[in-house]
């Protein structure tokens, strides 16, 4: 693909000339939130135990604005117990995603990065927009020997209407379309009860996230080609509320339901017009972030592994639940079993 090579140098370009260096680099401050109250939080929230989940326990903010997640002491794992780390999570039985083109906003984060190591592991391109030139340095150090000529790192705001708009378009004229959509954009947040949220955390934590999220999809999903499959990754929190952390919940059950209308409106539709629109509801995931996370927990690449599974298959699906590492594997086989059954009849 020499056009692919030629405009991969330009995005990877130190100085990033050309249209994707003129998009305005904006950083959105996160809602403030005081570390130590959240510390405190967390270890309340561990402590009660039985109503909280480990998705919940695992709450955080850094002080520099990106939400992070942290591994509360309770849950450590045994030092000495063997913890795959995502360079030798098993990559192996991907389908062949050759030729597909691959949109990941919130690609650098966490969860993202293990999603983007699946589909370019699995022979896809993958852009990944990024908010800011220092994240898309980081990232392409974090990846490594990974960041082969089929990603396509990209400093874009995607957080806007007119920015995910800006970028759906320069995805199809440079890339020729869209195949698939993963995204996983944003993450955690606490500190407060609902009662003593103000407008800041309610823009940050709540507004920008989930305009994001909305900006991104009625972007792309009408300029899908309709090969793939448009993933949503949110967690467990959609449907567990979790004190201090209410925002989060409220924001992620929101995305739940733009998933459902997304996929009812698509219902009984052919061709470029049948889009797939999954969730997957996640557990605490195995990340760069959680030094060696929850041996129980499902990793970043297994997720990646189903959102690969839904992009090469015709399967149809609203939610999938991926609560640890054994729930994904179960979800995992069906999906792979369900595209060989497929492949089989189509010969
Ligand atoms: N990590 C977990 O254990 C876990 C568990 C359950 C569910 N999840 C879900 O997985 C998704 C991703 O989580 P994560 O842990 O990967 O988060 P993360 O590490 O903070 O990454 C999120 C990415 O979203 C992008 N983003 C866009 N707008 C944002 C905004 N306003 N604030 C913060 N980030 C923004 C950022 O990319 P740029 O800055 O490069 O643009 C960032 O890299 C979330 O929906 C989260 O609820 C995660």
């Amino acid at each position: 693909m020499a056009v692919m090579a030629g405009w991969t140098r330009l995005w990877h370009g130190p100085s990033l000339p050309g249209w994707w260096a003129a998009q305005r680099v904006e950083s959105r401050p996160a809602a403030r939130v005081r570390r130590d109250a959240r510390a405190d939080r967390v270890r309340a929230l561990v402590a009660g135990g039985a109503t909280v989940t480990a998705a919940a326990a695992q709450v955080g903010v850094d002080p520099s604005g990106a939400y992070r997640y942290l591994r509360p002491e309770s849950r450590a794992a045994p030092e000495e117990e063997h913890m795959p780390t995502l360079e030798s999570g098993d990559l192996t039985g991907l389908p062949d995603l050759s030729g597909h083109r691959v949109l990941v906003p919130g690609g650098t984060g966490a969860v993202g990065e293990g999603v983007v190591r699946t589909f370019l592991a699995a022979g896809a391109d993958v852009l990944v927009p990024t908010r800011s030139p220092q994240r898309l340095a980081e990232f392409r150090e974090v990846l490594s020997d990974a960041a082969t000529d089929r990603l396509h790192l990209v400093v874009h705001d995607y957080t806007t209407f007119a920015g995910a708009a800006d970028l759906a378009e320069q995805m199809v004229t440079r890339l020729g379309g869209i195949d698939d959509v993963v995204a996983p954009i944003g993450g955690w947040w606490a500190g407060r009860t609902l009662a003593e949220i103000d407008e800041a955390d309610w823009q940050g934590a709540f507004l920008a996230l989930a305009t994001t999220h909305m900006a991104v999809l009625r972007a792309c999903l009408p300029r899908m080609s309709g090969r793939g499959a448009y993933s949503l990754v949110v967690g467990d929190s959609a449907t567990t509320p979790v004190p201090g952390s209410g925002l989060v919940s409220i924001e992620q059950a929101a995305l739940l339901m733009m998933q459902r209308v997304a996929a009812a409106e698509a219902d009984g539709r052919t061709g470029r017009d049948r889009r797939r629109v999954v969730a997957l509801v996640l557990g605490p995931v195995r990340t760069r972030q959680v030094e060696s996370g929850d041996a129980s927990w499902v990793s970043a690449e297994q997720v990646g592994a189903v959102a690969v599974e839904m992009a090469a298959g015709a399967a149809s699906a609203d939610q999938l639940h991926l609560g640890g590492r054994d729930k994904a594997d179960e979800v995992l086989s069906r999906l792979r079993a369900s595209r060989t059954a497929d492949a089989a009849v189509a010969r």
